[in-house]
């Protein structure tokens, strides 16, 4: 995993945080209560956001990563740990969390579809699951250029697939969609879930 990518990280992504990302951040992690799994927390950007979790447990396996988010914890309300290790073995029993938040990863997760088997394996019947997500756009034009950016972005941006389609991974799961609210002319979903 490259070294530069979490040292830019949060700099490269104030813009977007500052005017859109963090009310949608927000507005997505205070629906995550009881016990959380926060699958690639990254540099800790949502955990300041926590209002109505008991406890998150959140898995992140690039260790620069985890070192920033580390300061994050830092007068979080809620008790956070941080596990490193990768969503597609999570080191969870079976039906373990009420929710799951999942914020700009499954573009990222190189199994994508075994880390959402993981996430209902872990997870209590009727457990909202939470995502954020990037995905490939449905126009010919825009959809055909985001395949051929893909390859040099994932190079530079530390795996990120930026025509991943991981709404149309969500439905193919046994993850129920309940809602999904479109950013940015649909290229980044809110999409809400339910473990049923
Ligand atoms: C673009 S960052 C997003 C970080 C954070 N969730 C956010 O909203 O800003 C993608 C994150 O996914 C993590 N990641 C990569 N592969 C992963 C995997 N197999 N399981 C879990 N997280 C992974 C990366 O280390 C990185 O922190």
């Amino acid at each position: 995993m490259g070294k530069w990518f979490p040292s830019i990280y949060d700099m490269a992504m104030r813009p977007l945080e500052k005017t859109k990302f963090k009310k949608i951040r927000k507005t997505l992690v205070n629906q995550a209560t009881g016990r959380v799994l926060e699958v690639g927390s990254g540099t800790g950007v949502n955990f300041p956001h926590y209002q109505n979790a008991t406890q998150v447990d959140a898995i992140e396996p690039n260790p620069l990563m985890k070192e920033r988010a580390l300061k994050r914890m830092v007068g979080t309300r809620i008790p956070i740990q941080i596990y490193q290790v990768k969503a597609e073995k999570l080191p969870f029993a079976d039906n373990t969390f009420d929710s799951v938040v999942a914020t700009l990863v499954f573009c990222t997760i190189p199994e994508p579809t075994k880390a959402l088997q993981e996430i209902q394996r872990v997870s209590k019947p009727n457990a909202k699951i939470l995502f954020f997500e990037h995905v490939r756009l449905d126009q010919a034009i825009l959809g055909k250029t985001q395949d051929i950016l893909t390859p040099l972005w994932k190079k530079t941006c530390d795996g990120c697939h930026l025509n991943r389609d991981t709404l149309e991974l969500i439905k193919q799961s046994n993850l129920s969609v309940l809602k999904v609210d479109t950013y940015f002319n649909g290229i980044f979903l809110s999409i809400k879930c339910l473990n049923e």
